[in-house]
């Protein structure tokens, strides 16, 4: 296995890794401790499909439900659908590429469940001919960056995170009835801790409406410049995919977002899991 960092704040790729088969023990700890370290990992060349997605997602720990398909319809399946294709091939609807454009905001999937997703492993099938690239941006090095006051200040702060708050600002109907019913704001901190490196990084993104205990006029700004300092141009590494590339990032500590591309002209077909979180970020002990 070969590990290259791809930015200089984070990420690696893994070559001579072929994630269909059955990894050794060893070579899995191997990525896991990557993940953990470098907190995006990309694998080029993959051979993929979804029953070897599920499993070596299953590896990492509990899978996460799809979100759309579990709060619009009750439906539980593993296999979140990026892009603008169908299970059976066909375009999807134009409500439906409307609603996805919240993922152009910057986020970490999942931050407006209780117990937010730990990683997310996106398959690329299908990409267009020109952009449809995805930005990854370290909270973890932006946390270094920050002064001790603003450190000393962010430390046992709250931030209330609301997916409804967050995809309404694409268009009040980019969320459906059900959802509305069912997904509620949530609280996670705004400082986490990776358990096993015991690096800081700063919790924000687009599903971020409050912050408890300030009023918003001072809330708004502060969430603002926190997720402008993770996403400051020089630290954002944008990925260019190919068919066949793998990429897992760490939500506890990556934000993410997707950058657009014409879904009138190009088929995009990608397929992500997740990997359930070990609790509400709310409980977690800072050292
Ligand atoms: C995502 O937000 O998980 C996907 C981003 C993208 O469409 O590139």
């Amino acid at each position: 296995m070969n590990i290259t960092p791809i930015h200089e704040e984070f990420g690696v790729l893994i070559s001579g890794i072929d994630l269909a088969q059955n990894l050794d023990e060893q070579t899995f700890a191997q990525i896991d401790d990557a993940i953990n370290r470098y907190s995006l990992v990309l694998f080029e060349n993959q051979q993929m499909n979804d029953a070897a997605h599920l499993a070596f997602t299953r590896r990492f720990g509990e899978l996460e439900e799809e979100h759309v398909s579990y709060y619009s319809r009750g439906e539980v399946t593993y296999i979140g659908r990026v892009g603008n294709i169908d299970d059976a091939g066909n375009k999807v609807s134009q409500r439906q590429i409307k609603a996805s454009t919240g993922n152009e905001m910057w986020h970490s999937d999942s931050s407006f469940r209780e117990i937010p997703a730990m990683y997310s492993i996106l398959a690329a099938y299908e990409v267009p001919a020109e952009a449809g690239e995805t930005e990854f941006a370290s909270a973890r090095a932006a946390y270094q960056r920050l002064d001790r006051q603003t450190r000393e200040f962010i430390e046992t702060k709250v931030g209330i995170h609301d997916y409804i708050y967050s995809r309404t600002k694409v268009g009040e109907d980019a969320v459906t009835e059900n959802q509305r019913s069912y997904m509620h704001p949530v609280r996670q901190r705004l400082v986490r801790q990776n358990p096993l490196t015991g690096e800081r990084n700063v919790f924000v993104g687009s599903h971020v409406k409050q912050i408890e205990g300030m009023p918003d006029a001072e809330a708004r700004p502060l969430i603002k410049r926190l997720i402008a300092e993770v996403t400051r141009p020089q630290s954002v590494y944008r990925h260019r995919w190919q068919a066949g590339d793998m990429m897992i990032w760490d939500n506890r500590c990556v934000l993410h977002r997707g950058c657009g591309y014409d879904a009138e002209k190009y088929r995009r077909r990608m397929h992500q899991t997740r990997v359930r979180g070990h609790g509400p970020s709310i409980a977690e002990v800072l050292r």
